[in-house]
């Protein structure tokens, strides 16, 4: 085995740590399973005095990530920071420079992603990130390999665990505080959990699937959006009296006049995957034109889940390095970087009458035949008798 590659990682929260500690811990399994040796050299970090895993020695840990960035050693960037300020600037410049980068990053995916792609394609890096969305559920390699040779019809799901974990724990009778400060201890939330309660944790992974699924630039402003914040724990419990559960609902699908795209609290009946999933659970689905729907659910937030995917990444690329093969953009049409635009989705579901906040989830949303009419103008949902 005679290719040496050398690794860097930016940011050491959650799943920095995680990814790190399998690096070092488990290095002659991951170098057996990828074919090419690899070096961890850095990783990058705010705080250098912040008390770090044992696992980690701490001659690694350096709080210059720009040199990390620029060090000669370094071929592959693992940026694990998060955000879209430093994150971005730090991914450009591994990517100009010819580096490959994994990221976790779908804020700076799904807000940057089409430009992103375009310096790695011209600068033949590789760029992947599949944890960026549901974690471990290996959902953009089915979308931009399994998939490669059909069309992606539409995409649907529960993306964010915070809120899963959040709408189960208040069915079972705990506040809306107790349960986030407690999707915060489980290392679930975001940094600033506002991003989940919100929704716009949800956008932007709806965006990243949008962008891979259907091959349009479709960036997270583009998509109308709701969050769980203001749902109720009165709501939550009149849902389950009438066999609903209340599920922050993502989905977006293909229609002759472009994508349909939306993110709300929905109500999804007892029956449905949507509704079975526990804690930090994530359910997508993909339905494809010749591939029909497919289903995928797993464990969907927490560092080793997100690990499992970053490191899924690293091994590709390892492989990738091994067999010198080129580096090719994650599934992409020919599309420029203008914005694309999405038109609502949820407008065309109906309502409950005892709840009338709240549209009700039907799967037929994602394949019924869509009327022009009906996409360009919103209107008011139907009611339905409870
Ligand atoms: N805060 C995110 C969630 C982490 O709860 O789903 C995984 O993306």
């Amino acid at each position: 085995m005679d290719i040496a590659v050398g690794i860097g990682i930016l940011g050491c929260g959650t799943v920095g740590t995680a990814v790190a500690t399998r690096l070092l811990e488990e290095r002659d399994a991951l170098i057996a399973r990828a074919g090419a040796s690899f070096t961890l050299h850095g990783i990058a970090i705010g705080n250098l005095t912040k008390p770090r895993e044992a696992a980690i020695a701490p001659s690694l840990f350096t709080d210059d990530a720009r040199a990390l960035v620029d060090d000669p050693r370094i071929d592959i960037i693992v940026e694990c920071i998060g955000g879209t300020t430093l994150a971005s600037e730090l991914v450009e410049s591994a990517l100009y420079s010819g580096r490959h980068v994994i990221s976790a990053n779908k804020d700076l995916l799904a807000t940057q992603g089409p430009r992103l792609h375009a310096l790695a394609s011209a600068r033949g890096s590789h760029l992947r990130y599949e944890a960026a969305v549901g974690s471990a559920i290996p959902v953009l390699r089915i979308l931009s390999e399994a998939l490669a040779g059909d069309r992606v019809e539409a995409v649907a799901g529960v993306l964010n665990g915070t809120c899963n974990f959040v709408l189960e724990a208040m069915e079972n009778g705990a506040s809306y505080a107790d349960a986030l400060a407690q999707a915060q201890a489980l290392g679930y939330a975001e940094a600033d959990p506002r991003n989940d309660v919100e929704g716009i944790d949800t956008t932007h992974k709806l965006a990243v699937l949008a962008q891979l699924g259907f091959g349009v630039p479709l960036t997270t402003s583009r998509i109308a959006s709701a969050g769980i914040a203001n749902i109720t724990q009165r709501d939550v419990a009149r849902a389950q009296m009438l066999d609903y559960h209340i599920r922050l609902v993502a989905a977006a699908r293909r229609t002759d006049e472009g994508i349909a795209a939306e993110v709300a609290p929905l109500l999804v009946h007892a029956s449905h995957p949507f509704a079975q999933l526990h804690g930090p659970e994530n359910a997508i689905t993909v339905i494809g034109r010749d591939s029909g729907a497919l289903l995928l659910r797993g464990q969907g937030a927490g560092g080793n889940a997100t690990a499992s995917a970053v490191l899924g990444d690293i091994i590709s690329t390892l492989r990738a390095i091994a067999e010198r093969r080129t580096f090719l953009p994650l599934r992409q049409r020919a599309h420029g970087l203008a914005q694309a635009h999405a038109t609502p989705l949820f407008d065309r579901l109906t309502r409950n009458r005892t709840l009338p906040r709240y549209a009700v989830w039907e799967d037929s949303i994602l394949t019924a035949p869509v009327s022009p009419l009906l996409v360009a103008h919103s209107r008011p949902g139907k009611e339905t008798l409870a």
